[in-house]
């Protein structure tokens, strides 16, 4: 396979995933980086062997040198993917694009298009599509083991610590300055189930809020911060436990502390709790995206799907039930128990799960199984090794906008007669 150069925009924690799996594989080499943060910025240039002239201030300095690069990786923050995968495609790079694809629908049809009319490979990092798990979970409703899907039951477990982390303390806090918590987290499981039925459903309807993590919640006696609260030893949100926990472990230094502090120190981590976001009270953050949410789905055919996330669980792997006409299916993430209505034999396959669910475990080989297929298909000129392109990506992106509507207004929202496109 040839080699493939990769520009890196945004050389955070997904920027620094998919760059260093490209290189330690050998499939992939960074040539640019686009980073306006100066530490960040010297730090990946220096692990990737950067030369000074392509480590650029950001991606409009990247564009700016024109095409340096086979693919680029887009893994800035949520409100920042449109103008760069727009005007990067326009420049010709194929393109790894780090989900949610775009916050409106607008934008991310403006992604698409600029895809189309360039003709170039444009994959979002939907890592579940990816995992091994997925791929023996797909092959077996596709050689019809279970019959015809009549309805399935998915549960993403956020976890109480991710979810203070990055939903209410983190980045994804709000939806003004990130997205709804079924865009910026579920798109995944949206996009993954309708990968699994194999097409976008036909109505959506879905509940959900914010319960646990507001000021009404707030014992009387917390403080504002961790550090000055009495009540931190028995909070199961207690930042002093979950940060200095990560200390001396390199997955969780990576994942979640780096988000916390480039400091590896316990007198870091505090300094960092003390004035930082990160160790505010989970009751006094500014943070409004929901704690819990689950959308309703039928699709053409009467088959219904129910999906559920939640705050309120360990984090580990989503679990899945698949009920089938003369088979069912109950899988872990890890393990599929497949029952046989017709014989009453049932099977337990192992998959070969590298890593834990999280983004430290690099999501159950997802992000392994991404770049690898990325990498390949811009080697190779070959699309199909992809397992989404960028207008079903868009077709994905528009059940969970249509779902959310569904929320907000609490009606059904009915889809259209284009796949995935809302009729309203
Ligand atoms: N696929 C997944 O499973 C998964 C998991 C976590 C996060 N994400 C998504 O990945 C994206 C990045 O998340 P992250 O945790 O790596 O964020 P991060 O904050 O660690 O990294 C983003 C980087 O972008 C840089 N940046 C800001 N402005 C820029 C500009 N103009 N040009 C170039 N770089 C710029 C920032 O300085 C920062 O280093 C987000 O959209 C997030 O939702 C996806």
């Amino acid at each position: 396979m040839t080699e493939v150069t990769l520009a890196v925009v945004g050389g955070g924690l997904r920027g620094l995933t998919y760059a260093r799996h490209a290189h330690a594989t050998g499939a992939g080499r960074v040539v640019a980086v686009a980073d306006p943060d100066p530490r960040r910025r010297a730090i990946f240039a220096a692990e990737f062997g950067i030369a000074p002239e392509a480590a650029h201030l950001g991606w409009k300095e990247l564009a700016a040198a024109g095409r340096v690069a086979d693919a680029v990786v887009i893994a800035t923050q949520d409100r920042l993917h449109t103008d760069p995968a727009v005007t990067l495609a326009d420049l010709g790079y194929h393109i790894l694009l780090e989900k949610p694809m775009a916050t409106t629908e607008p934008e991310a049809a403006m992604i698409a298009e600029a895809a189309r009319r360039n003709g170039i490979m444009l994959a979002v990092c939907h890592v579940l599509r990816y995992t091994p798990y997925t791929r023996v979970v797909r092959e077996l409703l596709e050689a019809g083991r279970i019959g015809r899907l009549v309805n399935a039951q998915h549960l993403e477990p956020v976890g109480w610590w991710h979810q203070a982390h990055s939903f209410v303390r983190g980045h994804w806090r709000r939806q003004d300055t990130s997205a709804p918590m079924l865009l910026a987290k579920s798109c995944h499981d949206i996009d993954w189930l309708v990968h699994l039925f194999g097409r976008p459903p036909a109505r959506v309807s879905s509940f959900g809020s914010l319960s646990h993590f507001r000021p009404e919640e707030r014992p009387s006696e917390a403080a504002d911060r961790c550090l000055d609260c009495t009540l931190e030893p028995s909070c199961p949100y207690s930042a002093p436990r979950l940060y200095l926990g990560c200390l001396d472990d390199p997955r969780r230094e990576f994942w979640p502390l780096s988000a916390v502090t480039p400091g590896r120190t316990e007198e870091d981590v505090l300094e960092a709790l003390r004035t930082g976001p990160y160790g505010r009270c989970v009751y006094a953050c500014d943070n409004d995206v929901v704690d819990h949410q689950d959308v309703m789905m039928e699709f053409d055919d009467g088959a219904t799907c129910t999906f559920t996330m939640s705050a309120f669980t360990p984090m580990e792997h989503r679990r899945t039930r698949l009920f089938g006409t003369h088979g069912y299916i109950d899988g872990d993430g890890r393990t599929l128990r497949v029952v046989d209505f017709r014989t009453g034999d049932e099977e337990v396959i192992a998959t070969d799960v590298a890593g834990g669910a999280s983004a430290a475990g690099g999501h159950g080989g997802g992000d392994a199984g991404l770049t690898d297929a990325f990498l390949a298909a811009v080697s190779s000129g070959d699309p199909a090794l992809l397992r989404s392109d960028a207008a079903e990506s868009l077709m994905t992106h528009r059940v969970v906008w249509a779902a959310e509507q569904a929320r907000l207004t609490g009606s059904v929202v009915t889809l259209g007669p284009r796949p995935g496109i809302p009729a309203h």
